[in-house]
């Protein structure tokens, strides 16, 4: 639990300072975080960064991110002015050993000034290859060997398959207790998808029905408008099962259908959310074709703009045969989901940027009404928006008013924006630097919570790379992914929620 007084001093050290994550997101977040209050007294940042440059530069480049990123939007001059004292700028190469005796002069300096140890948090927001070498310079150098004050927050991708997720993991445990390890998955930072978990286990009233008797299917969508933008060399050795469905969307099914926990420790919600993972049923080669549909965008139109296609993006292997289009249907082996099916899809340059969840419940037992009144009477239905709407709202059938007993779907509604009492909710980065610096876990991801999720994927994941689609592309930008996800889920009768009204 968040609490002013909980951060104590402390300096967080950027590796990929001058990146765009830094710009986009940390800076912000930190800015932001000073603004409401959050921050200590004591806090510096140090970014690390390859080009030559210094304090004043730094703090020039972030302030304009800020303006362009911040939900505060342009920051005001006094306000910056106190904040960009806490920012320094240190020119290094992350190769060279000798950059770590800079670093750790600059850090045993400011702690100096304060005349405290601070809470030391080295953010990796680095190529994966740099992993390494920062891991072994650190331990070297002895900066972050104190489990109770240093913590090493790494960026995903965590790995690109299982057997290089769990080199990373002991890469990193050569060096960090696993308490000093922050895995992020930012989703998990998302003030609604936090919500699921107060949604869930602070009513009473959902969890006698949230099972395999009262629930027909359940539905996760994360569909983008953008494309892979300028990151096609990134995408083209990832694709959508690696880049969103082996943490965000995983995630999500985890907070869906773990069960109570006892207590809010980090250890607790995170065991509850292995056994979700543990309990997905793995799929063999051969029923990958018949549970899992990929899908590439060609060229399309978004919006009344004319976009090209996957083959044509910057970075892009023009006969690429990597899916921008995920949609799988897992079960679940435990006494709570039997049978229940969960389909999960992702995609890019689809018709509407969405993030939702579709808990829908099975139809009434027995038709009381007469059958033209019946017409109307669709099963319970609840739906969670993530973003960018953000709201739950519960389906039920209600009489609509009028002297005949006419029935008519109807809906309850908690709006996310509308009970606010801030003016926008903290960007899911806030909540994730906050709780790393007050050294609370739950919202990221541990080892194994890690390498299960790709244990979970990788039959899908070996299966298409070693049969490489024929098809693709095999959807216009625009649409909802390809026709074979429809074909997917409307087996068991069921269909994609795509429209959220307000
Ligand atoms: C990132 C993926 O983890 O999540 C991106 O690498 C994706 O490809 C992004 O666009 C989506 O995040 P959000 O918060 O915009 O839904």
């Amino acid at each position: 639990m968040k609490e002013t007084h909980k951060t104590g001093p402390t300096i967080a050290v950027i590796f990929g300072g001058t990146g765009d994550l830094a710009k986009r997101k940390l800076i912000p977040a930190f800015y932001n975080l000073f603004l409401d209050g959050w921050l200590p007294e004591q806090f510096a940042v140090i970014g690390l960064g390859r080009s030559e440059s210094d304090d004043k530069d730094y703090q020039h480049h972030l302030r304009e991110g800020l303006g362009e990123f911040s939900r505060s939007g342009k920051p005001a001059d006094v306000q910056w002015e106190s904040f960009q004292n806490s920012i320094y700028y240190l020119s290094s190469d992350i190769n060279d050993p000798q950059a770590y005796r800079q670093l750790a002069d600059k850090i045993e300096g400011i702690e100096a000034l304060w005349g405290t140890r601070a809470n030391r948090l080295f953010y990796l927001s680095v190529s994966p290859r740099f992993i390494e070498p920062i891991t072994i310079n650190l331990g070297l150098v002895g900066i972050a060997s104190n489990p109770e004050h240093d913590r090493i927050v790494v960026e995903k991708p965590f790995g690109h398959d299982l057997e290089s997720a769990k080199e990373l993991n002991q890469l990193l445990t050569r060096t960090f207790q696993e308490s000093q390890i922050y895995r992020i998955d930012h989703y998990l930072g998302k003030e609604t998808v936090q919500n699921i978990l107060a949604f869930r286990f602070a009513n009473a009233l959902f969890e006698p029905l949230w099972n395999r008797n009262y629930i027909e299917y359940v539905q996760i969508t994360v569909a983008e408008e953008v494309g892979v933008e300028d990151r096609g060399g990134y995408y083209e050795c990832a694709g959508a099962l690696r880049d969103m469905i082996q943490n965000h969307l995983l995630q999500l099914l985890c907070m869906v259908a773990m069960e109570p926990p006892i207590s809010f420790e980090a250890e607790e919600i995170r065991n509850r959310k292995v056994d979700v993972l543990q309990a997905i049923r793995r799929l063999s080669r051969e029923e990958v074709g018949k549970y899992a549909v990929r899908g590439q965008y060609g060229p399309g139109w978004m919006k009344g703009r004319q976009v090209p296609g996957y083959r044509q993006e910057a970075g892009v292997d023009p006969n690429s045969t990597v899916e921008t289009y995920a949609a799988i249907k897992f079960y679940l082996d435990n006494w709570r989901w039997q049978g229940v099916p969960f389909y999960l899809r992702t995609g890019k340059r689809m018709q509407e940027k969405t993030t939702s969840i579709t808990v829908q419940f099975r139809s009434v037992p027995h038709l009381t009404f007469p059958s033209a009144m019946s017409e109307n009477i669709l099963p319970n239905r609840l739906i969670i928006n993530i973003q960018p709407q953000m709201d739950i709202r519960l389906r039920f059938i209600a009489k609509k008013p009028g002297l005949d007993m006419a029935l008519t779907p109807a809906e309850m509604v908690f709006d996310f924006n509308a009970y606010s009492h801030q003016s926008q909710s903290p960007e899911a980065y806030e909540t994730l630097l906050l709780d790393a610096m007050q050294g609370d876990a739950t919202l990221f991801m541990r080892s194994d919570q890690v390498e299960v999720a790709w244990d979970v994927i990788t039959p899908i994941l070996e299966t298409w790379e070693s049969r490489p689609s024929l098809e693709f592309p095999n959807y216009p930008a625009g649409m909802w992914g390809p026709e074979n996800a429809e074909a997917l889920i409307a087996r068991k009768g069921h269909t994609w929620t795509v429209a959220v009204t307000k």
